[in-house]
Parts: structure tokens; sequence; C-alpha cells
């Protein structure tokens, strides 16, 4: 029997080769035919008729372009009748090389699914393998090739707008779903429900200087390879097959122009085989940043560093044919770029059948499709975070779930009706679809849960943001006849986003005075907050008794919200970042280092690291989250107390349900080096494991610790475990570890 395996596994390599081998062959075959402009053409990307998503620079020649072979790829066209149009365009030019079609596919496309951040909280990697699956199966029926996703910029900063499209604070988390939405999104490429992914944006985009947008970085190399650079790394090993670069500078280079990350990590030490594509324009942008003169300068240094292909920069459109006629640019460099790019048109088999993937019957099957909203329910429901549940004062139980017999329920605040605001930013808009009609508004997902069983009340309230407080009055009379109130408030969807950049974190407008008021009835008060990104509602957390995070869920938003509000799905999510109480504490992050004089506690402020106006925690910590049951943890054993570089450690404990209902736990590991030749995190995720459990029952859970685990990038960039004690910390969040244990490790 292995040896049949062994046989078969050994032929599908050797077809893969051979494949690779003839289409390494067709390229090479293909390249010898092609002009320098029709070469130079293969690296050229203009943004299409739809909604640009960056500065548009207006070119009325596309369509004669695209004829005479000068245009490689487009984004921003969607639907199989648009991609047709186009794709039959570029079958009038002389070698009739197909063109690539991108679009931000981020959370989804016809069926939006919750933002990457909200996905992120729910630590349920199959979950978003599979959003990312069943969005790649929507884009690909109508024509989309590859999506400009996953986002994997790691970013302790939430005054940054792009939080929402990434997976937050930490490495070994982020690593986790890039790998997984690369899988996802990818699925065997060149099948037809597989769009190519896009990792983006290399490199340290996450860490611009105040958390504004577009801004400089400024980090040591210890830091870019041990927190930055990872998630990058595990979603070329998930095979990704391109990368995006970033519009900041990064140690006074700007990412675009930069041939250390491009060339020399990425094309170099890992490999990479893919292409490059730039940022919106970023190529350009270099002049602004005073790296370059003009944009003759910024093609040179950008396809020097490695950026393959020109997003909306028209640089190499009017520059590369005359740097390599004055030398400037060797045509090696230019080839390499090319067949990178005309590998992966084969590889999708665009060459075969340029239409293959425009498909008018699959693209609308896939809208609509029962199964894909299902899907998105769920993960919807996944990605809650219950941040807070207690009984209101004169009451033994806790507001959440709420009774499916209460009589009154009232719903109020400005978000209850909105139905395109659940999307979020980056969600893809169809022309063809009524999004008034797609997307279940959270005062459906009650009405749908409750029927005729409760009386459901409404009342806005105010306004999202401004400070008009008339809509008071209203809410208060609704919430006073109800039984519970259920408050929908935070932020427009397109707040947290790209160039959304905020210094102040607070509830928008007079929403945070509406719950004061609401709270001031006397009601058992629910509060859903929806973002793309940590706010800061301090108020609200210290007097509201039920907090749902809901950040933007997608299309099944209101069904998924009123599943969690009614138990039947009970809240898993935990915050995949640090919630800071002020805007002063960012960046904030969990897995800091415990600087020469640490304090002893929160009140310790004389002489050590430490705030004298405020705690150094967050408001709440990464990796928290509630649930309708509780959980007890016990029987920490490790296989063995000390152990050499080549040994590994089993981790066992028991996790029991000790509530009433069922529910699911993110059990997490975290590991502390307490000595190191560089200073280490106080605490570190290493592992996680998401588990179910019945009222009662109890599961045992392993984790294996190895050297891999063990190992950091030590001062000389060397991927080092170091010998010396370690502890290991089992947690419900990383600041609620309820087993500790530790061990060393020895020569
Ligand atoms: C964003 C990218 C995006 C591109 C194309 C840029 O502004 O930074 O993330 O993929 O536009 O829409």
């Amino acid at each position: 029997m292995k040896k049949i395996v062994t046989t078969a596994l050994l032929l599908t390599c050797f077809f893969a080769f051979s494949q690779q081998k003839t289409i390494d062959q067709k390229v090479d075959a293909l390249l010898k035919r092609m002009t320098l402009e029709e070469k130079i053409g293969q690296l050229n990307q203009y943004t299409g008729d739809n909604a640009a998503t960056g500065p548009v620079t207006i070119n009325p020649n596309k369509q004669s372009e695209i004829k005479a072979g000068l245009i490689g790829s487009m984004l921003n066209v969607l639907g199989t009748q648009h991609t047709r149009q186009y794709q039959e365009l570029a079958m009038q030019s002389r070698l009739k090389i197909p063109l690539l079609f991108g679009q931000d596919v981020i959370h989804g496309y016809k069926t939006t699914f919750p933002l990457p951040l909200a996905e992120a909280a729910s630590w349920d990697l199959d979950a978003m393998e599979l959003s990312a699956r069943i969005a790649a199966t929507e884009a690909s029926a109508s024509g989309i090739h590859w999506t400009f996703a996953p986002m994997v910029d790691i970013s302790r900063d939430p005054r940054w707008g792009r939080v929402m499209e990434g997976a937050g604070e930490d490495t070994y988390l982020g690593s986790k779903i890039a790998y997984a939405r690369v899988k996802g999104f990818q699925g065997k490429l060149g099948d037809l429900n597989s769009v190519m992914a896009c990792v983006k944006h290399f490199a340290a985009y996450g860490a611009a200087v105040g958390g504004r947008d577009y801004n400089s970085v400024d980090m040591s190399e210890r830091m870019l390879w041990e927190t930055y650079l990872p998630p990058f790394k595990a979603a070329l090993d998930a095979g990704a097959a391109t990368f995006m670069n970033s519009f900041n500078d990064l140690n006074g280079i700007p990412a675009t122009g930069n041939k250390y990350l491009q060339r020399d990590i990425l094309k170099g030490k890992w490999n990479f085989k893919g292409f490059v594509v730039s940022d919106w324009g970023s190529i350009g942008e270099m002049i602004n940043h005073g790296y370059v003169k003009d944009s003759k300068e910024a093609a040179l240094a950008a396809i020097t560093a490695g950026s393959d292909m020109d997003m909306e920069s028209n640089a190499y459109r009017y520059n590369l044919a005359q740097l390599v006629k004055e030398k400037k640019v060797p045509i090696g460099l230019i080839d390499d770029a090319v067949k990178r790019i005309l590998r992966k048109k084969f590889e999708l088999g665009l060459f075969e059948d340029p239409y293959k993937y425009s498909n008018p019957e699959r693209e609308q099957a896939a809208l609509n499709n029962p199964e894909h909203r299902k899907a998105a329910r769920e993960i919807a429901a996944k990605s809650i975070v219950l941040l807070k549940n207690v009984s209101p004062p004169g009451r033994e139980k806790s507001v959440l779930p709420i009774s499916k017999q209460t009589k009154t329920i009232a719903f109020i605040g400005p978000l209850v009706k909105e139905r395109k605001q659940n999307m979020g930013f980056w969600s893809v808009e169809l022309p063809e679809v009524d999004y008034d009609k797609h997307v279940i508004s959270q005062w459906e997902g009650l009405q749908n849960k409750i029927g005729n069983t409760a009386k459901l009340l409404y009342a806005k309230g105010c306004e999202i943001e401004g400070d008009n407080i008339d809509g008071f009055a209203e809410a208060i009379a609704v919430a006073n006849q109800a039984d519970v109130v259920i408050l929908s408030i935070g932020e427009r969807r397109d707040m947290s986003g790209e160039a959304k950049s905020r210094s102040n974190l607070r509830l928008p407008g007079v929403q945070e005075e509406l719950i004061k008021a609401i709270q001031a009835t006397g009601k058992p008060v629910v509060v859903l907050i929806n973002a793309g990104r940590p706010l800061i509602f301090n108020w609200t957390a210290d007097n509201v008794p039920a907090i749902l995070y809901t950040w933007w869920l997608g299309s099944e938003a209101g069904n998924a919200i009123a599943d969690v509000l009614f138990g039947d799905y009970n809240p898993s999510g935990k915050l995949p970042m640090s919630f800071p109480r002020e805007e002063g504490q960012i960046p904030i992050y969990y897995n800091h280092f415990n600087t020469g004089r640490p304090a002893k506690n929160e009140n310790e402020t004389n002489y050590v690291s430490a705030y004298t106006d405020l705690k150094n925690s967050p408001k709440f910590p990464f990796g928290y989250g509630l649930s309708y049951t509780t959980f007890e943890y016990s029987n920490l054993k490790l296989s063995k107390n000390k152990i050499k570089n080549t040994e590994k450690i089993t981790v066992t404990l028991n996790v029991t349900n000790s509530g009433k209902v069922a529910g699911e736990e993110v059990v997490q590991l975290y590991l502390r080096d307490k000595v190191g030749s560089v200073v280490r995190p106080i605490i570190e995720l290493k592992d996680f494991q998401n588990i179910k459990l019945n009222a009662g029952e109890t599961k045992t859970i392993q984790f294996i610790i190895d050297k891999e685990k063990l190992s950091f990038y030590n001062a000389n960039l060397q991927w080092v475990a170091e010998l010396g004690d370690f502890d290991v910390m089992i947690g419900s969040s990383s600041a609620d570890i309820r087993l500790r244990d530790s061990f060393e490790l020895m020569n």
C-alpha cells in the first residue's frame, strides 16, 4: 500500500514538474516573439470603469492600447460582460496575450463576509479558509482572476483605519490566518473556482508612524523579521501567487523601490517565483517621497528593486523602453518580470481559453447561493465578541442571552435599520445587486428570529455623527415600554478603511450620550458596537451590563447578531487586537518587553514604566472574549521539564465546560523566554485550539512545544532557540492566564 502511495506521489510530482517545464518553455517561446513595447505592456496595469480605489490617472487610450498589446492587466472591471469586452480587445492584439483581471475581493464578492479583522476574532482557520474559498468561487465566476488579498499587515495601532483589513496585532495568529486565506482563495490554481491571491502590503505598512495612513515606517531589522515579515512568509508557504508592495517608506526607502525587500528577501532568500504588483500609483509616489526626481527615475528604481507590475502610475508604460535603450535597465530585468506574469497567465489556463472564468451561468448561480449565505451567517456569528455580560442591578440573571419569552423588545440606534452599512469598508459593490435586499439588516434579523412571539419597538435615537439629541426623547419613551433594550451604535462603515486614520477613537457623535440616557431608564440594556477597529467607550464598558462587539458582519449581519442575542449561537470570538483605554496608550500590544523598570501592579507609577494618569493595561486585552457558559482549566502537565534542542514537550490540560449551555472556547498557549541574548516579550502566543464542549463536558487538550516555538531572531538575525528557562502559560486570553508551568532548554 505504502509503495503504491509513494509511486502515485512521485508521478504527481513528475507531472507537476513536467507541466511547469512546458509552461516555462511556452513562456520562453512567447517572450522571443515579443517586441520591447509588448513586453513592457505586460507590466502595465490600468483601472477600469468601476469605482476607483485610488486617484485615477485619466487615460483615454485604454481600448486602443489593449488592442496594441500595451496593457497586461486591469483592475476594477466587474462582471462577465465587462471582463469579456476587455478581453475581446486583447484578443485583437498581435500576440493575443490575455488580460489579467484583478480586484479587491477582500471579504467576499457577492456574498459579503465579515471584515477580515472581524473574522480574525473567530480564531477559526477553517471558517476563514472557507470564506476566502467562497469569495474566490463567486469572483472567478464573473471573470476575476486575481484578488488583492489577503492583507497581512500586523498592526498595533487602531488609529490606522486599515486595521479592519488585516488579522490584528499578533504575528502567530496573523501568520496562521494568512496561510488559511491564501489556501482558500487559491484552492488549486487553474481550477475554475480559484483566484490568485496577492499578499499585501510588502512590507511593514501597518507600523505607519502615528497610525497615519501612507506614513513612514522606521523599525529595527529584528522587529521587521520577527513581527512584521512572518505572515508574508506564511502566505508564501501557502503558495501565494503574487505580492503587492506598499506605500510606506521603510527606514528611508519607499517599499516600492526597496531592493532589499523585494529582490533580496522575497525573490532572493524566499525564492518567490510569482510576481510583485506595485500598490496604486506607488511607483509614481516615489517622487513625492523625495526618493526620485521624476517618473523616469521612479520606473528605474521600481523595476530595479523588483516591482514587476505598475498599478496606475504609467511610469513603466512611458519610461521603461527609453531606460532600456539608454542601457540603464538591462533587458534581462524586463524579461524576468514579463516571464513571471506570463507564467501566471499560463497557469490560470488563460492562453487555452481567455474567457475561461467569464461564465454568465456560474455568475448567476453565485448570487444568493444558499450555501454561501449559510457560511456567511455562521462565520458572522463566530466573529462577534461578547465583551461583557452581567446582571443589571436588582436582577439575578445576566442580560444575555435574551429569553425567547420576552414580551417587548426595544431596538434603538442609528444602525438598527441600516443594510449596506453592515458590509463595512472594502466590500465589492456590484451594479446588478440590490444591496437593500441583499444585506440582512439588524432589524430584519431580529424580526426573523422572534416572528410574532414578541413586540419589537424601534427608535433611531440619533445619527451616527453630529450633536443632535432631538431623537433622545422618543428613544427613552420606547425604551420605557420594553422589557429589554438593544442599542445598535458605532461607526459609519467608511470610517475605518484606507485613508481613514483617526486620532479620536471614541464612539462618534452623541451615541454614548444616547447610551447614558437609555441606561438611565433602568431597563436591562445590551449594546451592539459596530466598527472596523477597536474603539474607546469607557463609560459604556463600565456601566452597561451587556456589550457585543459586532464589527461589520456582511450580508448576514442581522441574522448572525440575532443568533447570538438569543443564544442560538453561543459567542466564542476573541479579540485579535488590544482595545486601549485612551488614545494616549497607542501603540498598545500584549506582547511587549518587560523593561528595566516594570510596574509591580497597575497602581505603581513612581520611577517605573507607567503612566501617572492611566493604567498600562488595555481596556480589553488581546485574546479576550466571553461566552454564555464558563470554562475551567485544570491538570496542566508537561511531558518533560528539561529538554534538549532536538526534543519536544507535550503539554496536556483539561478544559471543562462548567456552565449550563454548550459553548466553544479558544484555548491559548503562551510562552515566555525568561532570558535572551536580546530581550524577549513577557508573553507570546505560540498556539491555540478551538474546542466545543457540551455543558459539563471535559476535554483533554494537547499542545506540542518544539524548537520552532522557542526560536526568535537574535541580534545577528539568526533564528535561534537559546538555552535557559521558559514559562508556559495557558490562558483564556493574554491577560487571563489560568495555568502555568515552566521548563528548561538544556545543552
Ligand atoms: C490599496 C490596495 C488596493 C489597491 C487597488 C490601494 O489604494 O492600498 O490595498 O489593493 O488600492 O484597489
